[in-house]
């Protein structure tokens, strides 16, 4: 029998559609999945497609139905559930063969699992992939990172199946190691701050200027239309203006205000952290996606403090182009957050991330995918060894118009008691960054109190301490 130009474990939600792609686009693909009977269902639906889909009942049989060198796409649950395949594998394959985990792995598993295969295993590759099931099916964005040779492998099926920007595909080798899975982290933050944000702008629409969903979907629908066009406003739009067709009410009036959150924000957040980056709209997204699960204490809190009025008036045209230019500059700073942690991470694990490819490869099929992303890409193009977006050219112009907007919404939502805790963390961000002279004197000094960790001066060099004896 012809052999299969690619194998695939795993046929939940986004490993069936990523094994459709592939076999839409003239591979042949061996799968396998636990249950059998999953298997057999898949290939059965799988109509004219299935003539380039091998069903194979055992891990063995989809080692054997694979031209060498074997590339095996790994789609199963992040976690231990990877570690069990790559064990079961382990016998199977021989060392030019390629296991690639394509799942939300934690980059430091991604690590972990290419070391303990460098000596006798096969070769391994993490694979963040983005776009949900709609994505994997038409076309993801993919982010790639192990050793070049073994992504060359495969490189003509990830050229084929991902999402396509003005005929480039949205997928890319992006270093060695687990520089793919970390770039997925990342966009995984950056998501969460856009989502977060819109969230913000949605709640002072609603609870500020007691808008109904339906009154604010066409807003979120016209914005998309300008510089805010995305994926995410887009579908905000489509969402807010869905009503429920068993109550008849608006969708999202009837969805309990708890939202999940599967670890990739928090993994962003913990790596900002350890990296010393400073991701503070990222941050407080996933804090808020956190406090958002605390249904029952919120409920308390309210019983106890109440919630204030509606305190804004009617949406005119001029509120609403303030929100507008809020929620832009605090995209500007979230996203420019996000890139320098991938900036800091490429230098403490040296993987030389091209992060003007990064934003190229997020133009489509991701999440996050915006046309804010091909300027990100051409502020990378012309300076790449950008560490700070806010300080490109392009960005420092947008972001000092938009500021503006974003401080007066703040300073609204804080009198009245609206929380923004996204936007507001952004703003801090921008203020802080843009005072040279801030306050860590006074922290330095404490510091050296209490401690004696010494500090510097501003008009010598060296380390000194102060004689805090006689205070
Ligand atoms: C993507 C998404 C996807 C993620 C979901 C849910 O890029 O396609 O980021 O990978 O799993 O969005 O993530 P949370 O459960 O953390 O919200």
């Amino acid at each position: 029998m012809e052999k299969a130009d690619i194998g695939l474990i795993g046929l939940g939600v986004m490993g069936a559609n990523l094994a459709l792609n592939i076999a839409e686009k003239g591979f042949r693909i061996a799968v396998f999945n636990r249950t059998g009977s999953r298997t057999q269902a898949f290939v059965e639906n799988a109509g004219k497609l299935a003539e380039n889909i091998v069903a194979c009942d055992s891990l063995k049989a989809l080692a054997e139905a694979i031209e060498h060198p074997r590339p095996i796409i790994v789609m199963v649950s992040a976690g231990q559930a990877v570690d069990d395949q790559i064990a079961a594998l382990h016998t199977l394959l021989e060392q030019d063969d390629i296991i690639i985990d394509a799942g939300n792995a934690n980059f430091r598993d991604t690590r972990r699992r290419m070391a303990e295969l460098a000596e006798s295993g096969p070769r391994f590759i993490g694979m963040g992939v983005s776009g949900g099931e709609e994505g994997a099916r038409h076309g993801p964005s993919i982010m790639v990172g192990g050793a070049q040779e073994a992504y060359r492998r495969i490189e003509p099926v990830l050229e084929a199946i991902a999402a396509r920007h003005e005929g480039e595909a949205c997928q890319a080798w992006l270093g060695p190691d687990g520089a793919g899975h970390f770039v997925k982290t990342i966009h995984n933050g950056i998501e969460y701050a856009d989502m977060q944000m819109i969230a913000e702008i949605y709640g002072i629409l609603r609870d500020g200027h007691g808008l109904s969903a339906s009154g604010i979907a066409p807003i979120f629908a016209k914005w998309n239309e300008g510089r805010l066009n995305s994926y995410l406003i887009e579908i905000t739009a489509a969402v807010l203006a869905k009503t429920d067709s068993g109550s008849g009410r608006p969708m999202v009036d009837v969805i309990l205000d708890r939202a999940g959150q599967k670890g990739t924000g928090r993994w962003s957040a913990i790596e900002a952290q350890s990296l010393g980056i400073p991701a503070t709209a990222i941050e407080a997204a996933v804090a808020a996606r956190s406090l958002s699960a605390t249904k029952k204490e919120r409920e308390r809190a309210e019983n106890r403090f109440g919630t204030p009025a509606p305190a804004a008036g009617p949406a005119t045209e001029e509120a609403l182009t303030i929100l507008e230019g809020a929620l832009f500059a605090g995209k500007i700073v979230a996203y420019a957050q996000g890139f320098s942690v991938m900036a800091a991470a490429s230098r403490e694990f040296g993987w030389n991330l091209p992060l003007g490819t990064v934003a190229r490869i997020w133009r489509a099929g991701c999440i996050i995918r915006s046309q804010f992303l091909g300027e990100i890409a051409d502020a990378f193009d012309q300076a790449p060894e950008t560490e700070n977006l806010l300080l490109t050219p392009a960005f420092s112009d947008l972001i000092e118009a938009a500021h503006p907007h974003l401080r007066r919404v703040v300073a609204r939502c804080a009198e009245a008691g609206i929380p923004v805790p996204s936007l507001a963390a952004a703003l801090g961000h921008f203020d802080t960054i843009r005072r040279s002279r801030g306050t860590a004197d006074l922290i330095q000094a404490q510091r050296d109190f209490f401690g004696a960790h010494g500090f510097e001066r501003v008009d010598k060099e060296g380390t000194y301490h102060g004689d805090w004896s006689d205070t």
